[in-house]
Formats: C-alpha cells, sequence, structure tokens
C-alpha cells in the first residue's frame, strides 16, 4: 500500500512537472503557416498548422533572439503570451506596423471560429493587448485571403498582393494590390495595370528605395513562376515592372521565405514544389539562393553554405536579425512540421550556426548565457517547489483525510467524480489502475482522491468513447499532454 502511495506520488509529480514545462518552460509544438513578424528583438508567432485531425491550437508567443545564445528549441528563450478570443489561425500573413512599427498587425489567413474572426487583428507589443481595429474603406474591404506575404513600408502602409481568396486555390487566386495603412487604419488599392498573374505562395521582399520584389509562388495549376522572372511594385510611384535576373537561377518553388541583407542581397531559402495532382511536395534546390539588387540588373548566385544545413522546409517563417537569418518551424518535406530554429550568418560567408553573437551594445554572450541559465533555473526551482508542496498535501491530506464514498458513475463532468469511477471496483479493471489494489480491500486509505483540488477545476476531462479505459491515469492531463494526442502529434502528418 505505500508502495503504491508512493507510485501514484511519483507518478503525480511526473505530470504535474511535464505540465509545468509545458506551460510555465514554453516550447512551441511543431507546426507550419504560422503567422510571424518580427518587432525589434522579437519574432512574434501565432497559430498555424498543426500535425493533428483538428487544429487545437491557437497559441500566441515570441522568441528573443537578443538573448538567443544556442538554436536547441527545448531552451531557446520562448515566451507564451495570451491570444485573442480563442481564435485559431493559419496561413495568414503578418508586419511590424503601426507609426512605431511595435505592432503586430495580422491580415487574413483561415480564422476560426468564425464568430470571432476579423479580417485584421492587431497585438500591440507595447501595451500588450489585442484588438480589432476600425479600418475605413472607401473603396471597399479586400476579401479575405490566404498565402500571401506582405510587407510593409517605413511609413507603416502594408502590402498584401495576391493570394488566394478561398482553400480552393485553383478558383481562388487573385492578384489585387491592397493597402493597409497601419497608422491611421484605412483601406485602398494598388494599381492592377503590369501586375503579374495571379498567384500565392510567393515571397515579398521591400527594398530600402521602397520597391517590393516578388520572386517564385504559384500560379493556377501548379503552375510555378520561373526564378528568372522577377516582378517588383514601386510603393512611390505606384507601378508595377518586369524585371529579368540573370545569373545562376535556382529552381521554381512555393511557401519558401526571402530576407533582406543591409547591403542589398535577398536571401530566399526553402520552399518546395508540387507537379503531380496528388499533392506530393518535392524540396526545391538549392535550398538557399541569393539575389543580389545591388545593381538595377538582379542577379542570382547560389552560394554554399558551410555548417550543417537543417532538413529543408515550406512555409516556415524566415527573419534577418542582424546578420543571422533565423529560419523557424515549417514543413520538412515529406516529413511534416517542424518544432526547430535555425540560424544561418549571412555576414562574410554563409554558414549554419549553433548559436548566435548577438554582441549589439552591451550584452556580451556570457551575460546571454546566464539569461538562458536562468530560464531554465527558473524551471527547475518551480518544478521542486512543486514537487515539494505536493509532497508536503499528500503527507497533510493523509493524516486529515476523511472518506467519502460515492458510487461509480461514468461522466465528463469533471475529475472528481471521474476518478471516483475509475476507483469504484466496478470500473477498475486493469493493471493500469493502481486503485484496483486498494479500493476493496481499504478504501479508508485510498490515496486517490487526494489529488481533486488540484485538478478538478482546472482540466475539464474530454471523455473520447474510443479510447480504452486503462489509460485513464492519464487522461486527467490537459489536452496537449494526453498519451493519444501525443500519440497523433507524432505520427500523424496527413493534416494540412
Ligand atoms: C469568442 O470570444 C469570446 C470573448 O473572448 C469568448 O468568450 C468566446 O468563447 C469566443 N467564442 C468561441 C466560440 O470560442
Ligand atoms: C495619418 O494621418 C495624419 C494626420 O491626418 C497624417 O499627417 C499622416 O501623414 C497620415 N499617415 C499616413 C501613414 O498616412
Ligand atoms: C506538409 O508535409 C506533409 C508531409 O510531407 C505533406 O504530406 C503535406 O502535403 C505538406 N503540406 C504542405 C502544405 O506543404
Ligand atoms: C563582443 O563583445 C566583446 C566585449 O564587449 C568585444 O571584445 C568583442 O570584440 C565583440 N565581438 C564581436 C564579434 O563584435
Amino acid at each position: 500500500m505505500a508502495f503504491s502511495s508512493l507510485v501514484r506520488l511519483t507518478l503525480s509529480i511526473a505530470l504535474i512537472s511535464s505540465f509545468v514545462f509545458d506551460v510555465i518552460c514554453f516550447t512551441p509544438p511543431p507546426r507550419f503557416a504560422q503567422t510571424s513578424a518580427l518587432i525589434g528583438n522579437k519574432i512574434y508567432y501565432m497559430g498555424g498548422v498543426v500535425p493533428l485531425p483538428e487544429p487545437i491550437i491557437s497559441d500566441f508567443f515570441y522568441l528573443d533572439t537578443s538573448i538567443l545564445s544556442s538554436t536547441d528549441s527545448t531552451t531557446l528563450p520562448w515566451t507564451e503570451l495570451t491570444g485573442l478570443d480563442n481564435l485559431f489561425t493559419s496561413w495568414g500573413t503578418a508586419v511590424a506596423g503601426g507609426a512605431n512599427k511595435d505592432l503586430f498587425v495580422l491580415f487574413g489567413g483561415n480564422m476560426t471560429p468564425a464568430e470571432n474572426s476579423s479580417l485584421v487583428i492587431v497585438y500591440d507589443t507595447s501595451s500588450n493587448t489585442w484588438s480589432k481595429p476600425t479600418i475605413s474603406a472607401p473603396q471597399g474591404e479586400p476579401a479575405r485571403k490566404i498565402k500571401t506575404q506582405a510587407v510593409v513600408d517605413s511609413t507603416g502602409k502594408m502590402y498584401i498582393f495576391g493570394g488566394s481568396t478561398s482553400p480552393d486555390l485553383d478558383n481562388s487566386l487573385v492578384n489585387d494590390m491592397s493597402i493597409l495603412d497601419t497608422v491611421n487604419w484605412s483601406w485602398s488599392t494598388g494599381t492592377q495595370n503590369g501586375a503579374p498573374d495571379a498567384r500565392s505562395d510567393y515571397s515579398a521582399t521591400i527594398l530600402n528605395n521602397g520597391v517590393i520584389v516578388y520572386i517564385g509562388g504559384s500560379n493556377l495549376n501548379n503552375r510555378y513562376v520561373p526564378m528568372s522572372q522577377i516582378n517588383t511594385y514601386d510603393t512611390n510611384s505606384a507601378t508595377w515592372a518586369n524585371i529579368v535576373s540573370t545569373g545562376d537561377i535556382p529552381s521554381p518553388r512555393g511557401g519558401h521565405s526571402a530576407v533582406l541583407t543591409p547591403d542589398g542581397r535577398i536571401i530566399i531559402y526553402g520552399g518546395a514544389f508540387s507537379i503531380s495532382a496528388d499533392g506530393q511536395y518535392t524540396a526545391a534546390t538549392p535550398d538557399m539562393a541569393v539575389l543580389d539588387t545591388t545593381n538595377n540588373n538582379f542577379v542570382w548566385s547560389q552560394p554554399k553554405a558551410g555548417g550543417t544545413a537543417p532538413p529543408q522546409v515550406a512555409y516556415h517563417s524566415a527573419s534577418l536579425v542582424g546578420d543571422y537569418m533565423v529560419v523557424s518551424f515549417g514543413n520538412i518535406t515529406n516529413k511534416g512540421p517542424s518544432p526547430n530554429v535555425y540560424v544561418l550568418d549571412t555576414k562574410d560567408s554563409y554558414n549554419w550556426v549553433t548559436s548566435m553573437n548577438t554582441n549589439t551594445s552591451e550584452t556580451n554572450s556570457s551575460s546571454n548565457v546566464g539569461l538562458i541559465v536562468g530560464v531554465s533555473v527558473g524551471c527547475i526551482v518551480a518544478l521542486i517547489l512543486l514537487g515539494g508542496g505536493l509532497f508536503w498535501f499528500y503527507r497533510r491530506r493523509k493524516v486529515t483525510e476523511e472518506v467519502i464514498e460515492t458510487p461509480g458513475e461514468f461522466t465528463d463532468a469533471g475529475f472528481t467524480r471521474r476518478y471516483e469511477s475509475m476507483n469504484s471496483a466496478t470500473t477498475s479493471q486493469n493493471s493500469h489502475d493502481f486503485s484496483k489494489h486498494l479500493t476493496s480491500a481499504n478504501a479508508e486509505s485510498d490515496p486517490s482522491k487526494e489529488f481533486h483540488p488540484s485538478y478538478s477545476h482546472n482540466f475539464p476531462v474530454q471523455h473520447d468513447p474510443e479510447v480504452e479505459d486503462d489509460d485513464k491515469e492519464f487522461r486527467i492531463l490537459p489536452q496537449e499532454l494526453q498519451p493519444e494526442y501525443l500519440e497523433k502529434k507524432f505520427n500523424n502528418n496527413d493534416n494540412i
């Protein structure tokens, strides 16, 4: 009996520990098609497609790149924030908007539940508040779009070209240019004159002279745009132009990323293409290519990056932080969603590195390490406190416990009743149920009731009639930690 209690206590500590790791020591699950934007030194992320039959997350978090000294995703300085109205979002696009470039401005994408969705949602990173801004639209509001890539100019205007107005890509690709003023909150429309064909999954990069460079992506029927064909939109003159680039031209692709270096190189990374109707994707080659925009003719090159190249992703995020290109998440071609962050040093030669030397101003690498160690130590301290607290609680309850027998009743109303039902003689039927050995023999010392208060109101239990009852022990966990969730998470990759 003492042994069973010990097992139960240990199990509880283990379960709570994993909960703490998940919530306090936040590590975001793998995903692709998330929306992201670099604001200051922080990359903000929202939602994305996760490997489950149904999307269940709408998390919102940031990665503080100023203390990024290792790219091991379990020790990265992630910080979870609160999302908006239970919204689940994927395939949207976001920029750093507002007069101070401190707003996370998210346009479009798939957004559910519909009752709470909004064409534009805004997170103010200074006041940590969400809003759904009222936007004037003298020429009408644009349609909700997915698979676009917005850019923002120095005055806070967000340019959203093309994309798809419904998940049915073949019938819904568009080539209009919607412009959102993120300072004065108004919509306007760019010219269609000279605009390229309708397309999605391209990359967009705004140069310092205000010219937006559109690269790659796909037109109707999976026809990919040749990478030699560069389309530009000049935000000063509101005109489209075609540029035929030269040099070592990479293969066509969609879902790639593009970042601009201070000296005028556009580095594209990743992406994939699909030539068959079966939806199979092939990684585009090479994974990385560079378009030099410094002279008026655009020239491609395909430098080989040193270090260990990451598995090739599409529909990932990429931001340039200092001299480093930070690549995060994405769909690993033929494998599925990635949880990882990779860093390419773009300064002298191209090198995949495992840590960043963010040596700007006062911060040096030793203080960076200190901060990360601080985060981990914080987690460990939280765990020890929790474990200790639980042990104390357990001991105390054991002394003062008074048992009230309740008839077993199988219900989802909450943990309390559920736990009682699993401990009643009629439903205890397998070896995983530690209480089996206790209930009939000696109900008074049944330790199972001791954890009611900490759980009953925290996690509503989802009862899935398909799942055998032998995992009841674990099903008091939040959904993210349930074995069947984790199994699906790592095995089921065919959700889009
Ligand atoms: C919509 O948002 C409100 C306010 O945050 C929230 O209470 C409600 O649950 C949301 N609706 C759904 C269906 O999640
Ligand atoms: C916003 O409005 C103010 C005042 O009406 C104006 O001075 C400013 O130029 C506008 N900003 C943008 C980006 O249009
Ligand atoms: C994501 O990757 C999976 C596994 O390779 C693949 O089946 C799926 O089509 C991909 N989805 C997209 C949108 O690239
Ligand atoms: C980093 O900072 C240290 C101390 O401030 C300085 O000595 C060193 O040169 C810097 N390294 C780089 C690469 O800037």
